[in-house]
């Protein structure tokens, strides 16, 4: 049970405030329309996660009702830890698509807004209804059953934040087949890995993409290169987005506007098992190739649906925005499948937080008059950095909940987020989760929990967090610190990582037996709140985007003349982590200008350029350990400038490389 301790509880004391007492530094939710909230106290939400806790069962049936299911499920769960084994809602049956359209469509309310589409340039938008959206997902539909594509089938994404990604997803998900959205800064290279680990039978792609001034992203052009080596494609639907001149391969790709209009509008949704495939989403481990997280269709969707819900508190009329890009988890989960199964109006943006200029975001939230406002830290420090004219002269008096996700928002930012942006009348839901959990699990619920600067605050109902110390011992009691796992399952959760099942038990169950572990530490104050400090492996979060230390450093290690490199992280002011890449070259080869961009190349080439180091050093050795293994202990505080004591360096094979590497930081 967590504990609030009573002085939380106090009554807030400045109606229509979101204040601030105690500490000077804890926020309560006090507006009067919270009061109306799903969940309106801290007394409320205690008592709905006490019972989810101790009857979880129970408590997840209740909330799939939420859903519309074919046929209700035999048995709600049956999860083994042990095993890497986790269903949920078995035997039910359902379709993903109906739920996010026909149904709201079946009640009424297919003239509401369902997607609103906000291009890059800011003159661009379109509106799509539930029922216009529900016309074009059958007929693509039917165009990629035309194709071939049978429930089962892979179907690969490739594009920018278009309209029509969002209608490619649902209309796999109405035949059955699997989407797997890459994302559009992906190079050729990782698109081509991506497509050939699950073996995708179609890709669908675009000419050319824009965002921000870059006005002609070469899709299309990546795909061909990608495709060179891709057996399992059969076909390719080209999105006509900038209308540039591209070559189509006869035979193999088609025109998405030519094969659509004259596509049938008729397309049954097809009946799907809870645990039929929905997606797979490609991320970074701390080893070897990327996962392919693997989330199932009826405990998935209820997840994204009951948490896009409470933890927004989002009501029936209001305009939802969450600026991810739809190829990570957040777009997938709360642009997409949350939001439209609860028949909300979701904005899709094209472009990015500052162009035409820095005031893009609060241009849209006044354009389009929006509720719910869900961002990235690392974009509020980039706006922060600005000054707030750029936010002055705006209205955003529509707000009511602020969000962030991705990584640690610090106490700067949360602030500004606060005072500038919600006028200190918005919460503000700092949401912990990741692609492996489907949905947010740990968050405060807007209207009723307490928040603190930097902290992710209290579990989500269901979700049973305990820290673990080093040896996989249960770190009882409030103020202390551990490794975060979870000790139960719950629907969102992902099942697999495809094609590799004895990947997913050793990456996520077999170190602490009879746990989920996240790969993430945390503390736990004195409340039972929770701050999440970070990647305890060797994941790096760049601009809330996931990138492993591996496959930057192979990357790295491809460019010509590169013997070994080695990758951390180290503080960055806008991105919340930079790349610091340490390279040691061939003997012979001099570090040179021509070496530094032939690596640089190297990495845009095989990952894209969000992976692109910050700071590279030239060495000429790595801190390795008798047996060979490089000590990134101390590549982080050479990274990090905090040299002074590099702590045990007695087990390396050559403790005077350390020296060296200090003394010798070049850094390009
Ligand atoms: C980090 C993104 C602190 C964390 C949804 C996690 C966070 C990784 C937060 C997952 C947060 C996510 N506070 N850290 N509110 N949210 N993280 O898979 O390290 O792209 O393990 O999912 O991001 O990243 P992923």
């Amino acid at each position: 049970m967590v504990c609030i301790q009573n002085a939380l509880i106090i009554k807030s004391l400045n109606k229509g405030k979101y204040t601030m007492v105690r500490d000077n530094n804890t926020y309560f939710p006090s507006s009067e329309w919270l009061e109306n909230a799903h969940v309106n106290s801290i007394d409320k939400y205690n008592e709905i996660y006490e019972e989810s806790i101790k009857g979880p069962d129970q408590f997840w049936a209740s909330v799939a009702d939420r859903i519309d299911w074919y046929k209700r499920w035999d048995k709600v769960s049956d999860v083994d830890y042990n095993e890497a084994k986790i269903s949920w809602y078995l035997n039910g049956k359902l379709n993903v698509s109906y739920n996010c359209l026909d149904r709201h469509i079946d009640s009424g309310n297919g003239d509401k807004t369902a997607i609103i589409w906000e291009g890059n340039d800011p003159s661009e938008d379109k509106k799509y209804t539930y029922s216009e959206l529900l016309v074009r997902v059958k007929k693509i539909a039917n165009v990629l059953k035309s194709l071939g594509v049978k429930k089962g089938d892979r179907v690969c994404l490739y594009m920018q934040m278009i309209p029509e990604l969002s209608i490619a997803m649902l209309a796999c998900c109405r035949i059955g087949a699997v989407h797997s959205v890459v994302f559009g800064a992906f190079s050729a290279d990782s698109l081509r890995d991506r497509i050939n680990d699950s073996s995708c039978k179609i890709l669908i792609t675009q000419d050319t993409g824009v965002r921000g001034v870059k006005n002609n992203i070469p899709m299309k052009e990546n795909a061909d290169k990608a495709l060179t080596n891709t057996p399992s494609i059969d076909s390719v639907v080209v999105v006509k987005r900038t209308g540039v001149d591209i070559e189509m391969v006869s035979g193999r790709d088609v025109w998405w506007h030519e094969e659509t209009i004259n596509a049938s509008e008729d397309c049954e949704p097809v009946e799907m098992d809870s645990e039929d495939p929905l997606f797979i989403l490609y991320t970074s481990g701390s080893t070897g190739k990327p996962k392919g997280v693997l989330h199932t269709s009826g405990g998935y969707l209820v997840y994204a649906s009951y948490t896009h819900e409470i933890i927004f508190d989002y009501k029936k009329n209001d305009v939802y925005w969450c600026t991810a890009d739809i190829g990570w988890i957040t777009g997938h989960s709360y642009i997409v499948y949350g939001p439209m199964s609860n028949g909300a109006t979701t904005i899709m943006f094209e472009g990015v937080p500052n162009y035409p200029d820095f005031g893009r975001f609060w241009d849209v939230v006044d354009k389009h008059k929006v509720n719910q406002f869900y961002t990235a830290p690392t974009a509020l420090r980039a706006l922060m950095k600005e000054g707030n004219t750029w936010v002055e002269s705006k209205n955003l008096s529509s707000l009511r909940i602020l969000g962030t996700v991705g990584e640690p928002i610090k106490e700067p930012e949360w602030k500004w987020y606060n005072k500038i942006i919600g006028k200190e009348n918005c919460p503000i839901v700092d949401t912990w989760w990741q692609t492996e959990t489907g949905g947010i699990l740990i968050s405060p619920l807007p209207a009723a929990t307490p928040t603190k600067p930097g902290s992710a605050t209290l579990p989500f109902f269901g979700i049973n967090p305990v820290l673990l110390s080093d040896e996989g011992e249960e770190i009882k009691g409030n103020n202390t610190q551990g490794l975060l796992a979870l000790k139960t399952s719950w629907p969102g959760q992902m099942r697999t990582i495809y094609g590799d099942h004895k990947r997913f038990f050793d990456t996520y169950f077999s170190q602490f037996r009879g746990y989920y572990f996240t790969g993430d530490g945390a503390k736990r104050d004195k409340d039972g709140y929770y701050w999440i400090t970070g990647r305890v492996d060797d994941v790096l979060n760049i601009s809330g985007h996931r990138i492993g230390t591996a496959e930057v450093e192979g990357a790295i290690g491809k460019a010509n003349g590169v013997a070994e490199a080695a990758v951390v992280g180290f503080p960055h002011d806008i991105k919340g982590q930079g790349i610091y890449a340490f390279v040691t070259l061939m003997t012979g080869v001099n570090s040179s200008e021509r070496i530094f961009e032939s690596i640089i190349s190297s990495v845009v080439k095989e990952i894209g350029p969000h992976a692109k180091p910050d700071k590279m050093q030239f060495a000429p050795a790595l801190p390795k350990t008798r047996s060979g293994k490089i000590m990134r202990r101390i590549l982080r505080k050479i990274a990090e400038n905090d040299v002074d004591s590099m702590g045990d360096i007695s087990t390396l094979a050559d403790p005077s490389v350390v020296e060296s590497l200090i003394k010798g930081s070049i850094q390009v």
